[in-house]
């Protein structure tokens, strides 16, 4: 029996795993902070599996595991996956484009030929996704948070530009954000609901990042922007406010559909690589 390949993205929220079953990739992922219970899935699931680790908790995993494991830089990482999971989305990057992760935080490379250079990034991301939520509506579940952002109405919360030019033409479209989370006069007045509050937060995540990624797409004359991270998983909000921006400004926005994966796969890809630890 072949030893099973297995490629381990050990983030700060979340462990993402890929490994080869029948020449397909399957996919698995577990909160970092129950770190032990992915290690036992590992440790219980596989046997003489060839493990290749990614990410900033890689040596904290590593050392839950029972077998020696090789590990790859997290930047290399994701560049692979996300090379190889575009090409098999039918997605053709070209020589250079742009991508960002939005992790626990947020980080923007540029990849010109195949090298990928960190360019940027931002302390907004998905855990400020999550922090915010729970400050403001006490809630730490994800899925149920952005259920709940799914019926929620930005309007209360957010002052669009049209809300300033009050009876006047605006010089930009009124449709834009003025202030996220800027409608304060009106929420004293009207108080926003849960679900409200989750909608502006995860659009003043989306927008944050659109507005960076997009001017850093301007600057390195990158025609597409790829958007990876766990902060996607089925969230339809961040997704549309990027898509919209980003097509704006006149840069193709790439999602994929394994795109939370994509440190994890390229850890896979490079199973027969990595350093030994
Ligand atoms: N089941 C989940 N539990 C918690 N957060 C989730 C979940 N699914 C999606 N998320 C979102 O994804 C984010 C984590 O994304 P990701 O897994 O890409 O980050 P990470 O790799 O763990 O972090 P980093 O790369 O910054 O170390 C969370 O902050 C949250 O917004
Ligand atoms: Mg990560």
């Amino acid at each position: 029996m072949k030893p099973t390949k297995i490629g381990i993205d050990a983030g700060g929220t979340l462990i993402k795993i890929s490994y080869l079953e029948e020449e397909t990739i399957r996919y698995r992922s577990f909160q970092t902070q129950h770190i032990g219970e992915a290690a036992s899935w590992v440790n219980d699931h596989f046997r003489n599996p060839k493990i290749c680790l990614t990410g900033g908790k890689s040596q904290v995993f590593a050392e839950e595991l029972d077998v020696s494991t090789h590990s790859v830089l997290e930047f290399e990482a994701t560049t692979r996956g996300i090379t190889y999971l575009a090409d098999e989305d039918g997605h053709s990057l070209g020589s250079h484009f742009l991508f960002v992760n939005i992790g626990t935080g947020t980080s923007m490379h540029y990849v010109k030929n195949g090298t990928q250079e960190r360019v940027g990034g931002s302390g907004i991301g998905g855990g400020t996704l999550m922090g915010l939520a729970y400050l403001t509506t006490g809630m730490t579940d994800y899925d149920e948070i952005v259920r709940l952002a799914g019926i929620g109405n930005r309007g209360n919360v957010d002052l669009k530009v049209k809300d300033i030019f009050e009876g006047a033409v605006p010089p930009i479209s009124g449709d834009l954000t003025a202030s996220n989370l800027g409608k304060t006069a009106f929420m004293m007045q009207n108080p926003p609901t849960q679900q409200d509050t989750l909608a502006s937060i995860i659009g003043l995540i989306g927008e944050v990042i659109v507005t960076i990624s997009s001017q850093m797409a301007a600057h390195y004359n990158a025609d597409s922007i790829v958007y990876v991270g766990s902060s996607f998983r089925d969230n339809p909000i961040i997704r549309e406010i990027i898509e919209t921006y980003a097509w704006m400004i006149g840069k193709k926005p790439v999602f994929l559909q394994h795109g939370d994966y994509s440190g994890a796969v390229g850890a896979l890809l490079a199973v027969d690589e990595g350093v030994i630890e």
